[in-house]
């Protein structure tokens, strides 16, 4: 599906969205744990790792191969656990925090919005895409306001024609009529179409971290960190 062949309008949420909202949200995070976990067992510490567990199932089991088997298995699975829970832990974290109430926590503060991209398919009107923006006090700029930039997914089902730059272009008109400083956002490493649709737009990059709301040794196993951006407007 392209832009070209199909009118999709950006407009302000409604409560009607939510079921279409939470699931482009969820699919939209839970497609990086493959990649994350792909990233993860390519670094040589958990190649170094997972080789020890095998060759040390191997030795303490007295030769046999299956519990080598199990062993290496066992940690390359523990991996996997840590990538899927990195986003899933966050997903569950947001559903019940701003995604349970948009209007609540969005729509009831002028400096904070929530927007969807929305097109009629099959003469019904559809969800394709989501963005917020929260107004928070900038700490460098006393008096000013910067806008945190939230939840940017387009559906899957229309990714590379666009939607994303007219998300992000919506968000920022919003932040230059609110005379905020800057957007900010924070992404993960394995977001990679995220970046660069960011820097296609001239954010750049200024802070990389592993404070998450995982825990830090989970966030750690999964090698991947916490990509913070801005853009002066
Ligand atoms: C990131 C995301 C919103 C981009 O949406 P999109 O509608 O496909 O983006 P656009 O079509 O507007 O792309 C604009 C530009 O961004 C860059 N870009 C977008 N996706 C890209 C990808 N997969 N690989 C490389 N560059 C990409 C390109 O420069 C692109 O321009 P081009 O198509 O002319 O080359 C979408 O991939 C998505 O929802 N991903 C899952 C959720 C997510 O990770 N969101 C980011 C949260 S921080």
């Amino acid at each position: 599906m392209t832009q070209s062949n199909v009118h999709i309008v950006i407009r302000r949420y409604q409560p009607s969205d939510r079921e279409a909202v939470k699931t482009i949200f969820r699919d939209g995070l839970m497609e990086h744990i493959n990649p994350a976990f792909m990233y993860a067992m390519t670094r040589p510490l958990h190649i170094t790792v997972s080789l020890c567990f095998y060759i040390g199932g191997y030795v303490m089991s007295g030769q046999s191969v299956v519990l080598a088997l199990v062993s290496g298995g066992a940690y390359i699975g523990f991996v996997c656990f840590c990538c899927y829970e990195f986003y899933a832990g966050y997903i569950r974290e947001r559903l019940n925090t701003d995604m349970q109430d948009i209007p609540g926590y969005y729509l009831n503060n002028p400096d904070n919005c929530f927007w969807v991209a929305e097109a009629e398919m099959d003469g019904r009107p559809q969800v394709l895409g989501m963005v917020a923006v929260e107004g928070k006090n900038d700490p460098g700029c006393k008096g000013k306001k910067y806008g945190e930039l939230y939840r940017m997914t387009v559906s899957s089902t229309c990714r590379r024609s666009g939607l994303g730059l007219r998300l992000a272009k919506t968000a920022e008109d919003f932040c230059k009529e609110r005379h905020f400083s800057k957007i900010e956002l924070s992404t993960t490493s394995p977001q990679k179409a995220g970046v660069a649709l960011y820097l296609r737009l001239g954010f750049k990059l200024i802070l990389v971290h592993t404070q998450f709301e995982t825990p830090k040794w989970m966030i750690w196993m999964t090698r991947a960190t916490i990509l913070v951006m801005e853009k002066n407007i």
